[in-house]
This record gives C-alpha cells, sequence and structure tokens, in this order.
C-alpha cells in the first residue's frame, strides 16, 4: 500500500481532475499496435490524453492494457497506474447464460461461481473494475435490458446481485484474481415508459421505493465498490444530476461513501435532455450532485479548474472526489502491481478452462425453465431419428449481448451438443428459416417439413437473434421473429411430435407456438456450453430446475405483465378466457401470463404438504416459523425451488395479490421427502406506504407457497404491533 494523501499533496489541479475522467481505450491506441508492440505512429496526441486520466474503458485484451499502463506510467510523474474497467456481465471470455437466465435458477451460490470464473478470467484479460451487477428491476419485456437483470423480484435481484459483488471481490481486492464492481444503474432505469430504452420514468416515491430501490441497496450493503446513475430522467430530473436520488437518498439516508461514476456520456446527454447546453453547468450540476468520474464526455477537464478558481467548488471537494479512486488503486494493489496479475499473453490459459466450460454447462442447465411438457421429455437417447429444425439448430450465436470477450465461435451449438448426447441417432439438420423481424425467406420450409415427417421427433429450434436484446435494442413485439411461427405450424403438419428449444434474452410471446408443440424448454441464451447443455437436458441427463424470474404474457399488449400487481377495484371473477364487463380486462385476450413468475416444470414430480405455522399471531420483535413439507414423487433426482408468498389482505395501500418473501432451492433424490422452515418478522410483511414511511400494519396475512399465480397451500396469520 502506498501513502495516497502523501500523493494528493503533490498533484496539480490538472492532475487531480485527470483522476476523474474517464476515455475510451481507441481514444489512445489502435489494438493492432498493441497487439504488434508497434506505437511508434500511435502515440503523438493519444499520449496526452493518456497522461490526463485516470482509468480507461473498452479495451480489447491484457496486451493492450498493458501497453497503455506503460505509456502512461512512463510519463506520469506521479506514476499513478490507470484502472482499466469493462462490463463483466456474464462472463469474460467463457459466457456464463445471461443474467436474466441467472434469475432463473433461484440460486445465488451459483451465481456467484460464475462470478469468480469471470473474475478469474476478466482480471488475466487486463480488467480490475466490472460494471456490474445491473440489479435494474423490471417489468417490461419489450426494454431489451431485461436480460442483463435477474428480472421483476426485488428481493431475489438484491440477493442475486450481493451474491455477485461478494464473489467479483474476493477475500481482498488485493488479491490478483479480485476485482472491483460497480452496482448500476441508479435508478429506476427498467422503468422505462413503454419499454424503450432510455426513455422517460415516472414513478411515485413509494413504488420506488418498494419496487426499484431495495436490489440497489443490497447490493451497496455488499461492498458494491463504485455506483453508476441510470441514463433516464427520474421524475423529471435525469438521475445523473437528481438530488433527491444521488444525494437525498444515495448519500444522506444510505451513506453510500464509494465512488460514483456516469455512465456513458451521461453528463454530456444532459443537452439532449433539455437541461443545459452549456458545458459548465453540465459539470457543476453532475459534480454537486455527487458524481466522481466522468466517463467520456469532457466537461470536468474542460471547466472543474475554473469552477474551482471562481470558488463554486473547493479543492477539498475535489481531492474528495480523487482521494476515492486513489484509495480504490490503492486496495486494488495496483501501486505495486500495475497489472494486477493481467497475462502477458493475449489468450490467457485461465480462459476456457475444463473448470470453467463445466460450470457454464451446468449453470445453463439450471437456467433453462422447462415452460410446457406433455410427457414428450426426456426423449430417450436411443431415438433413431431426430429432426433438428430452425435458425438455432446450428447456431454459435447463442452467448447473448454483454458478452465481453467471449467469442461466438468458441460456443457448443444444439447440433454440436445432441450430436455428442446421441451418438447413435439419425440426425438431420436443417435452418428452416432466418430470424430476423423482416425475414421472409420461404425456401427453407419444405426442406423442413420433409425431414420433420421423416423424423420420430423434431427438436424445433428457434428465437431471437442475440442482438435483439442488450442495450439501445428494445422491441415493439415480442413474439418469434420472421417466419418462425409459420414455419412452426407447418412443421406440425408434418409431424406432431415436436420439443421448442427456444433462446431469447427477454420473455417471448409464445402464444402461437405454444398451440404446435408437445414441449418447450426455455434455454435464453445460455452462453458457451449452450448446446452441451440443452442436450442434456432433452435426454434427461440434467433435469430442468430453472423457475421464470420474469412473466412470458400471451401478447405484447399485456405489458408491463407482472406478478405481484394490485387487484383493483373492479377484478376479473369470469374464467380468463372469457369477457367480463365492466372488470378490469381485455376482450381479446385472458389476463392471465401465458407463463407465470416462478412457473418451471420438471421431470420429477414434486407434492406440498402441510404448511404449518409456528402460531397464527405475530407481534413486533417475534417471529413465526413456517414449515412445509416437499416430497419428490418420482424416481428421478431433482432440484426444486420452495417459495414463500404472503398477501397483506387490508392495508392503507392497495397491497399486491402476492409478493415473494422467501425461497430455498435444494436437490431432492428419488422419492425423497424435505421440510423447509422459514422464519416470518414483522418487517418481512411491511411495505412503503403513502407518506414514504415504512410500515408493517396490524391485519390478516396470507401465507402460501407454490408459484406466483398457481399458489398451492395457504395459512392466515395475524399481525398485532402493540400487543397489551
Ligand atoms: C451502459 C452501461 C455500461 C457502459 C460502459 C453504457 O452505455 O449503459 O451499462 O456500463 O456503457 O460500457
Amino acid at each position: 500500500m502506498v501513502d495516497v494523501k502523501q500523493i494528493l499533496s503533490q498533484m496539480t489541479t490538472e492532475e487531480k481532475i485527470g483522476q476523474l475522467m474517464q476515455h475510451n481505450a481507441n481514444m489512445f491506441i489502435d489494438s493492432s499496435a498493441a497487439v504488434t508492440g508497434d506505437n511508434s505512429n500511435k502515440l503523438g496526441l493519444s499520449q496526452k490524453v493518456i497522461n490526463t486520466v485516470g482509468s480507461v474503458l473498452n479495451f480489447c485484451s491484457s496486451v493492450e492494457m498493458r501497453t497503455i499502463q506503460d505509456m502512461h506510467l512512463k510519463n506520469d510523474r506521479n506514476k499513478i497506474p490507470m484502472l482499466f474497467m469493462m462490463d463483466v456481465v456474464h462472463g469474460f471470455r467463457t459466457i456464463f447464460p445471461i443474467p436474466l437466465a441467472l434469475g432463473c435458477s433461484f440460486d445465488p451460490n451459483l451465481a456467484a461461481r460464475c462470478s469468480e470464473m469471470a473474475a478469474d478470467e476478466a482480471t488475466a484479460g487486463g480488467v480490475q473494475v466490472t460494471f456490474t451487477p445491473m440489479v435494474d428491476y423490471v417489468r417490461d419485456a419489450r426494454w431489451g435490458r431485461v436480460m442483463e437483470t435477474c428480472g421483476e423480484e426485488p428481493l431475489l435481484n438484491g440477493m442475486m446481485g450481493a451474491a455477485q459483488i461478494r464473489a467479483f471481490r474476493g477475500k481482498s481486492l488485493s488479491d490478483k484474481t479480485s476485482m472491483a464492481t460497480c452496482v448500476k444503474h441508479f435508478a429506476a432505469y427498467g422503468g422505462a415508459e413503454a419499454g424503450r430504452d432510455y426513455n422517460t420514468v415516472e414513478l411515485s416515491e413509494h413504488i420506488l421505493r418498494e419496487y426499484y430501490l431495495p436490489a440497489y441497496k443490497a447490493c451497496i450493503d455488499a461492498g458494491a465498490d463504485m455506483i453508476m446513475p441510470a441514463f433516464n430522467t427520474l421524475n423529471g430530473i435525469p438521475a445523473t444530476v437528481n438530488f433527491w436520488l444521488m444525494k437525498k437518498v444515495l448519500k444522506e439516508e444510505w451513506g453510500f461513501s464509494g465512488i460514483v461514476i456516469s455512465d456513458f456520456n451521461a453528463i454530456g446527454d444532459l443537452e439532449r435532455h433539455g437541461i443545459t447546453n452549456d458545458e459548465k453547468t453540465a459539470a457543476r450540476l453532475a459534480f454537486e450532485n455527487g458524481c466522481d468520474i466522468e466517463m467520456v464526455s469532457n466537461t470536468y477537464t474542460h471547466c472543474l479548474k475554473e469552477l474551482i478558481e471562481k470558488g463554486v467548488f473547493t479543492e477539498e471537494q475535489l481531492d474528495d472526489a480523487v482521494l476515492k479512486v486513489l484509495n480504490l488503486k490503492n486496495n486494488l494493489g495496483m501501486f505495486e502491481d500495475p497489472y494486477h496479475g493481467a497475462d502477458i499473453q493475449e489468450n490467457s490459459e485461465r480462459f476456457l478452462t475444463p473448470e470453467h466450460r463445466a460450470t457454464a454447462r451446468k449453470a445453463a442447465e439450471e437456467c433453462a425453465v422447462l415452460l410446457k411438457n406433455d410427457g414428450i421429455l426426456p426423449l430417450s437417447p436411443q431415438v433413431e431419428k431426430i429432426a433438428l429444425i430452425g435458425p438455432f439448430a446450428d447456431n454459435h450465436e447463442i452467448i447473448g449481448f454483454w458478452s465481453c470477450n467471449g467469442k461466438n465461435e468458441e460456443s457448443v451449438t444444439v447440433s454440436e451438443g445432441i450430436h455428442a448426447a446421441a451418438p447413435n441417432t439419425e440426425i438431420t439438420v436443417t435452418r428452416g428459416c432466418g430470424n430476423l423481424y423482416d425475414d421472409c425467406d420461404r425456401s427453407g420450409f419444405d426442406a423442413a417439413v420433409k425431414a420433420a415427417a421423416a423424423a420420430d421427433v423434431v427438436i424445433l429450434c428457434l428465437g431471437e437473434p442475440q442482438n435483439y436484446s442488450g442495450e439501445g435494442n428494445s422491441r415493439a413485439d415480442i413474439t418469434l421473429t420472421g417466419l418462425q411461427d409459420e414455419l412452426a405450424a407447418a412443421v406440425a403438419n408434418a409431424n406432431k411430435n415436436i420439443v421448442a428449444l427456444t433462446f431469447s434474452g427477454r420473455p417471448l410471446a409464445l402464444t402461437e407456438l405454444e398451440k404446435n408443440v408437445r414441449a418447450i424448454l426455455h434455454m435464453w441464451f445460455p452462453g458457451t456450453e449452450g448446446g452441451s447443455a440443452a442436450a442434456n437436458l432433452l435426454f434427461g441427463y440434467a433435469n430442468p430446475c430453472g423457475k421464470l424470474s420474469m412473466t412470458f404474457p400471451r401478447a405484447v399488449g399485456q405489458c408491463p405483465i407482472y406478478y405481484n400487481h394490485t387487484n383493483t377495484g373492479k377484478p376479473k371473477f369470469f374464467p380468463d378466457d372469457k369477457h367480463q364487463p365492466y372488470a378490469s380486462n381485455y376482450i381479446d385476450c385472458p389476463n392471465s401470463p401465458l407463463f407465470p413468475f416462478g412457473h418451471g416444470l420438471s421431470y420429477s414430480n414434486f407434492k406440498y404438504e402441510n404448511l404449518e405455522l409456528s402460531d397464527d399471531v405475530l407481534y413486533n420483535n417475534s417471529k413465526i416459523e413456517v414449515s412445509v413439507t416437499v416430497k419428490n414423487c418420482s424416481d428421478t433426482v431433482g432440484k426444486e425451488t420452495v417459495m414463500l408468498y404472503m398477501r397483506d389482505l387490508f392495508a392503507s395501500n392497495s397491497r399486491p395479490v402476492q409478493q415473494l418473501i422467501a425461497f430455498e432451492k435444494a436437490e431432492f433424490a428419488a422419492d425423497e421427502t424435505k421440510t423447509f422452515k422459514f422464519n416470518i418478522t414483522a418487517p418481512m410483511l411491511g411495505f412503503w406506504n403513502n407518506e414514504n414511511k415504512f410500515v408493517t400494519e396490524d391485519g390478516v396475512f396470507q401465507i402460501s407457497t407454490g408459484c406466483a399465480d398457481r399458489l398451492i397451500l395457504t395459512e392466515n396469520l395475524t399481525f398485532i404491533s402493540n400487543a397489551e
């Protein structure tokens, strides 16, 4: 460790401001030059930039990172190493399932294992800080960035984010495989109107506090080193300069003392938000609202010095921000090893190890969700003829958006996985059609129908392209793209034994497909080992155990659709497929989703019994133990996530019809019975009322197990706050 205060005392104001600047690597050097080591014609102006910034994003490799660091340190009189940051979202070179898929595992330990391996590879690749976890709460599948979050449940989102933070950070940040983390995007980026990325967010404070804020808080409590304000306006004011959000909540209420880093050009974007077209005002607003590092735009370099000279800010305020950056560098051990263990070669031996691949496969198996199965699955490996049809039948592009340094060609395709799992089966592979939204070429249909007619089983591999989700990739229609539904119908005319394997970065409206197939196994974007995982699940070498962490609507018009909605004053009593006049429902679509939150089938058969409460009255500071017995009534080993829900029947604020308050996942041997115990305390039953106070109100609460809209067992308890 070095004495950073001593270093700070020697720095000029410009040098300090440099520590608060982050630039894209391509500002400095072209990557081919980094690879060849020939920087001769790449210096000049860029060397000046290198000397004046504190951190870098979007570089290519450890070789490039080392080159830039060397160029910087050679000239920096203070010898302060730069930090290299990247979005290590679901793996670095070995790619794990997308975060939304990980949410469906309901297993924070699995998320942690994936993050540990991602950190091992990313540090070898020259990254010291990751812009993860992203814990934006989401309810609208049109938004492309739902793939980066764990879904529509605040408790789950927070637990997964916290687990990832602990795993990335390891035992000590100075360990060569540990990384610093940045929770994002604060706040409510996922509340974008109409699911269109970067769009306006207007939310009441109590809804914000109840659903949107808890996961960020859980991540801060877990030790997040940095936080990134969101791109959107929140109730009229861009998050980056939103006083209520950044100062009142983040600093005053939560006491966050880590680094705030703006999102990509977010301070520059203030002009387009219509807040100011003057750089000085932009810099002032961002700095006074606590933004320490400016990403990509240059308002701090251009204006902060003048703002200090004019007395708008003091040198001490600047020092506070700079000290945070220096401390992070110090804690990461950058002054001792400015490469933080980064490999000297581009292709580190730490990438894609058999252990990492095995974990990626296991994770993909645990994240897949069996949405429908009439008994056709699992398939026998002895099946004689399989027709493998669809744009994902033999497609490497299954690793998903934000795949860092992952390479599509290193992924296992479904075809490769199935050939390996069923070596004696005759397999015909044909694409059928493409999957771009405007694909209209039916020329592959005939071959697909012919293959289907000749096969015992059809495996139909459909979905949206991987760049239809992720940043900037919202969709107004979330059905299968192009002619895929039509392909499914044509194939179903030739052979009814269809298993659909679906791929996407968001919940899709699979209503048409569902009518034509006997099973749907949703793979999300499963990562590098996706094809092996799919094959293992199809043939029963692995047992599906994922449960949806985000609702699958029937139609895009139902969005936003989520399990923890309120009842309304005119709920529907008619069967859901019939329209009820003067009730909250649609004429042309049921209210229910196609597949609800918590849904996910298994090859085992779990039976829930004996939901028991240790008492039926709960007081402040007391607790009630809930137990439920779950039996695996099958001879197949399997995992089940047992979920505990509650409903506050009457309160000053209309409460959701269901709310998840606890869950536990466990493996069951054949015929094994397990009893699960959960404690219920008063805060678990509370909510943010209209005065924005967290309260638990007296009254009756329903406690249930099952999945959100298919509750299996329910018991009541009464909460009394002031016991005589
Ligand atoms: C995204 C962030 C990301 C940053 C740096 C932005 O466009 O919104 O999530 O961390 O780029 O890559």
